[in-house]
């Protein structure tokens, strides 16, 4: 089933045998004896706990091939799981923060990704996203590195610690962002309350919910969202990972879906969350018992939420 992907961190598909790799040849020591030890940790409690992990595995992403090699490695099994399009984030903060130039880390996906179509089938997509734990005077700092980049870029993003991190203090560098022509997207309600999607809509002006399942929780605000057709990128295997949901079979995505909203389904760091997103879609069959054209129609909504203009659409489907 073809599909699109538009909540995927390239360094959240870090496979344990990469991380080994990069740091064998960067010479970077793990407090993990091996591949085994390293995916035992993959037991989280929340979301700090994983993004512990995640900032810890993605410190042996040292060169432009490092970066290489990671998207080849998603793409590869994107391709597996019918993914024609992705619209992929980066975290320029994580790299940056420990030494890595901002140009090592646009480059070596580049090198990657410009080739992504002859090589995999798939288009992508670039979204830098702010680390919201890092506040919004580093966030602006760092637009004033992805600036010159605007061309190599297609949005902006919110990620990281989300609970006491709302995002309307991020609204002045997402206003540089749209001045700049790029799209808008966010993290929110995904650990967060409600307000931080409102927030998100109204204050960051974002046209996609990166989670947003805790709208459920507010019917004005799932009516907002309906009416819109403002895409949610829902994530269940994360959602059940990171315990935002109790399991699959209670996640309330169902609701989402018959509220009205256009719902995606998205893999979000698939190394960790025990899947890539056909695998997501495969879980919804197996656990709420969604049929072959309630899946279809989701991944129908990937395009249809995705930035690809009109006339490449068609290519895609
Ligand atoms: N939430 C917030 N930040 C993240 C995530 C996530 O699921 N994955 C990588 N960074
Ligand atoms: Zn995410």
């Amino acid at each position: 089933m073809p599909k699109a992907e538009l909540h995927l961190h390239i360094e959240g598909t870090l496979e344990p045998e990469l991380v080994f790799a990069c740091a064998r040849r960067n010479g970077v020591q793990l407090p993990f004896a091996d591949v085994e030890e390293l995916r035992r940790r993959y037991v989280f409690d929340d979301l700090q706990s994983f993004l512990d992990l995640y900032y810890l595995a993605m410190g042996v992403l040292r060169t432009e091939r490092d970066f290489t090699e990671l998207a080849d490695a998603y793409l590869a099994r994107a391709r597996e799981q019918g993914v024609r399009h992705a619209e992929i984030f980066f975290d320029p903060q994580a790299h940056v923060s420990r030494g890595v130039p901002l140009e090592v880390v646009l480059d070596g996906l580049e090198a990657s990704l410009s080739t992504a179509p002859e090589r995999f089938g798939i288009s992508t997509r670039l979204i830098a996203c702010f680390l919201r734990d890092r506040g919004p005077r580093e966030a602006m700092e760092t637009w004033e590195a992805l600036e010159p980049h605007t061309a190599r870029l297609h949005g902006v993003g919110l990620d990281s610690a989300e609970v006491g991190h709302p995002p309307d203090a991020f609204e002045p560098v997402f206003a540089r962002a749209r001045q700049a022509g790029l799209h808008l997207v966010a993290h929110a309600g995904e650990e967060g309350p409600p307000d931080y999607i409102w927030q998100a809509l109204d204050v960051l002006g974002v046209e996609r919910v990166d989670h947003g399942i805790r709208a459920i929780e507010d019917p004005a605000l799932l009516a907002r969202l309906a009416r819109d057709r403002t895409p949610l990128t829902v994530c269940p295997l994360s959602n059940v990972r990171l315990r935002c949901v109790p399991s699959l079979a209670e996640h309330r995505l169902p609701e989402l879906v018959d509220a009205g909203l256009l719902v995606t389904i998205n893999s979000d760091d698939p190394a960790y969350f025990g899947g890539y997103v056909d695998d997501n879609f495969q879980a919804l069959k197996r656990e709420l018992g969604f049929g072959d054209d309630v899946l279809r129609e989701l991944a129908a909504n990937s395009f249809r939420a995705s930035f690809v203009e009109e006339d490449e659409r068609a290519r895609l489907l």
